[in-house]
């Protein structure tokens, strides 16, 4: 029971659909397996209820709240709903990510790059800027930022690259502004995973059939140090759990790869 008592939201609960789980709704689930009470925000209504669904049959407790992450007053709404439902938000788990519609810097529309930033930076930033009120009145709070680690190794992704960049950025300035609240703020980088955003998201965008999808599983996993296997979405709960959790009471300020050693060949 790591976060018992703790109110979490996490946002991007839901998942695209595939066969493997996916990082926030693993993320959901291992929260409240460990005591936490959730809100689960997400774009889509039925992705969320499905964690909900599955945290409810482990006898869990969490809350759906629909919201598109891109609009400031969405954000507004769902933290002032945690608090109505709740009466505090303890961790603030940010992890919605799209690479929708990304190219290189020559092709990528202006409309992609946008959409990608509204989403990847502006999101997180809006739904930090509407918790931080309440964790600095009670002066304890820990916000948990998913960005990849896209942001620090070679990509051809370049809004998606240049976003997590900047979300690692936005991570130093608030860990260091809101130090003196007793507020902690992390994020992880997340290396190559076996999820369905990933695997089937890719495979579609592509338009991949089964013995090419299969074959770029099998690259996947060979760019990995450790085992030569792609990680899973546990492997990112995990590690939020730890950063979300008292036990890294003394950590704030990191930017921690979760990626099977591929970021430690860059040094
Ligand atoms: N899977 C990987 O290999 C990998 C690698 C590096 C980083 N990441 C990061 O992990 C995170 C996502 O992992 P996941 O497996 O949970 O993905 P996922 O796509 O399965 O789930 C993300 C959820 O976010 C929701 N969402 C999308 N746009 C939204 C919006 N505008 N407002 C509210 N909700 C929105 C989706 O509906 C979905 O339910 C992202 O930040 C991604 O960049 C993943």
């Amino acid at each position: 029971m790591r976060l018992k008592d703790k109110v979490a939201i996490v946002v991007g609960a839901g998942q695209t659909p595939g066969d493997e789980i996916g990082n926030g709704r693993a993320t959901a689930q291992l929260f409240a397996r460990e005591g936490a009470k959730l809100l689960l925000v997400d774009r889509s209504g039925e992705a969320a209820e499905a964690t909900r669904a599955a945290i409810a049959d482990e006898g869990g407790e969490a809350h759906v709240y629909r919201a598109d992450i891109s609009r400031e007053d969405e954000c507004r709404d769902a933290v002032a709903a945690c608090l109505r439902e709740y009466g505090r938000v303890d961790v603030l788990h940010n992890n919605v990510g799209i690479g929708t519609g990304d190219r290189g810097p020559a092709s990528l529309s202006e409309e992609a790059f946008d959409h990608i930033m509204d989403v990847n930076l502006k999101g997180p930033w809006f739904m930090v800027k509407h918790a931080l009120p309440s964790m600095r009145e009670q002066r304890s709070g820990a916000i948990v930022n998913i960005s990849s680690i896209a942001a620090v190794c070679a990509s051809g992704l370049f809004g998606y690259k240049v976003s997590k960049a900047a979300l690692n950025a936005m991570t130093h300035c608030l860990a260091t502004g809101n130090a003196k609240h007793n507020i902690r703020v992390n994020a992880i980088m997340p290396g190559l995973m076996n999820t369905p955003m990933a695997v089937e998201g890719i495979a579609s965008a592509r338009g991949l059939d089964a013995d090419a999808k299969r074959a770029m599983v099998e690259a996947r996993d060979r760019q990995v140090p450790l085992g030569g296997k792609m990680g899973s979405a546990w492997d990112v709960a995990n590690a939020a759990l730890f950063l979300a959790s008292d036990e890294s009471r003394f950590i704030t300020g990191v930017i921690l790869p979760v990626d099977g050693g591929q970021s430690a060949r860059i040094g």
